[in-house]
């Protein structure tokens, strides 16, 4: 329950962030959901995605006060930027991420994206999931799977789709309060129903770092009923696939992904790490590739080298890095600061369907709004 004084702020909060529809100015459609369309658009000459949702009623209006309450709460890098809002039609506006959500483009890409790309977006997801449940009260996201991670024209990976958010006012929040997530990155507890906490988010971190090693959907041969059955009341448990084990030895950072599915996607909500630690162990990942041979037990993997971080953004990196000293003589923070890889600026690799200009055919905008060919 919301106090009066929060309540207060919460309808002066939503108020400031409303956008008038006949700002809004849409162009193709982006991608269709159960719930929401989400376009291209502009504001007032500022490229924007617009999402819309499908339905209309006082339940829906309140839902997506809620989601924008926790939208203009949020300020880190990582995290999609919210624009404004408008309750009639029903619309969210943020900022426009070029290339679509994580899962379309492993799916596009047909494999993994390659060690250096694919630590970035761990990195980045784990940066931001560090910083939402570094806020006070907690906020856990409980929704987060691959079509909810974008990427922009630069390469820089966000935490997007807040409709499932919550603050954990308590310990743990109760899992009878009942919501809908997608059962495939769902912790085991949750689909139980049974209470949970910031290691919910764990587990479907989990998910996705397995997504990024395997390329693939989890649990794809399966209905979603039975992935509730198994993973809520079995003993089995998501495995990596062979060609994910193939590239989970090749160097030690991807081998440190690999180490983190397993522990972040476990059943037990105590056996997974929080995000503090999931980000200190994939920042020095990079230390010890940089620092020389550092055998890890028990897998075959080609030796680490410099090389193994082999395109032009690794590259671009490794020019930040300070002189690679060993891991031993450097505290966690400078190994960080170091050589982690920040953004990948080669991107020629962008999905066709996503080029604006190869998309210039125009959608159903909401009766509210005006469609830019229109105009013209
Ligand atoms: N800001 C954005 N930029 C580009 N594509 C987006 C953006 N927001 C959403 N999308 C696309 O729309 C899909 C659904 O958006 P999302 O916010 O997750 O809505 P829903 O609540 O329906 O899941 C995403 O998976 C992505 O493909
Ligand atoms: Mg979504």
């Amino acid at each position: 329950m919301l106090g009066a004084a929060d309540a207060a702020a919460g309808v002066r909060a939503a108020a400031e962030w409303t956008i008038p529809p006949a700002e809004l100015r849409l162009r193709e459609r982006v991608a269709v959901g159960g719930f929401a369309e989400v376009f291209r658009g502009t504001w007032n000459g500022t490229t924007v995605a617009v999402k819309q949702l499908l339905e209309r009623g006082p339940d829906v209006v309140e839902r997506l006060r809620e989601e924008v309450l926790t939208l203009c709460r949020l300020r880190h890098p990582n995290l999609l930027l919210f624009m404004g809002w408008c309750a009639d039609p029903p619309l969210i506006a943020t900022e426009f991420m070029r290339r679509g959500s994580l899962h379309s483009i492993l799916r596009g890409n047909g494999g993994h994206l390659g060690a250096p790309r694919t630590h970035h977006a761990a990195v980045s997801v784990a940066k931001g999931m560090q910083y939402l449940h570094s806020r006070s009260p907690p906020i856990l996201h409980l929704d987060l799977k691959s079509p909810n991670i974008l990427v922009d024209d630069k390469w820089r990976v966000k935490i997007a789709d807040f409709g499932l958010a919550r603050a954990r006012r308590n310990t743990l929040v109760s899992g009878r309060s009942g919501f809908h997530g997608t059962p495939e990155w769902m912790a085991p507890e949750m689909l139980r129903a049974e209470d949970y906490d910031e290691k919910a988010d764990s587990y479907s971190y989990g998910v996705v770092l397995w997504e990024l090693l395997a390329a693939q959907t989890p649990w794809n041969e399966l209905h979603p009923m039975q992935v509730v059955a198994i993973v809520g009341y079995s003993d089995r448990r998501l495995t990596l696939p062979p060609e994910a084990r193939d590239f989970a030895g090749e160097n030690l950072v991807t081998r440190a992904l690999a180490d983190l599915f397993w522990e972040c996607a476990s059943k037990s909500p105590r056996a997974r790490p929080g995000f503090d630690e999931i980000l200190e162990r994939l920042e020095r990942a990079p230390g010890m590739l940089l620092s020389g041979p550092e055998p890890a037990v028990g897998t075959a993997q080609t030796p680490p080298r410099r090389a193994d971080v082999s395109d032009a953004n690794a590259t671009a990196s490794r020019a930040r890095a300070p002189t690679p000293r060993t891991s031993a003589s450097r505290g966690p923070a400078e190994t960080a600061a170091g050589v982690e890889i920040e953004e990948i600026t080669h991107h020629g690799d962008a999905p066709s369907e996503r080029d604006p200009a190869a998309a210039e055919h125009t959608t159903t905008a909401g009766e509210y709004l005006v469609h830019e060919d229109e105009e013209a």
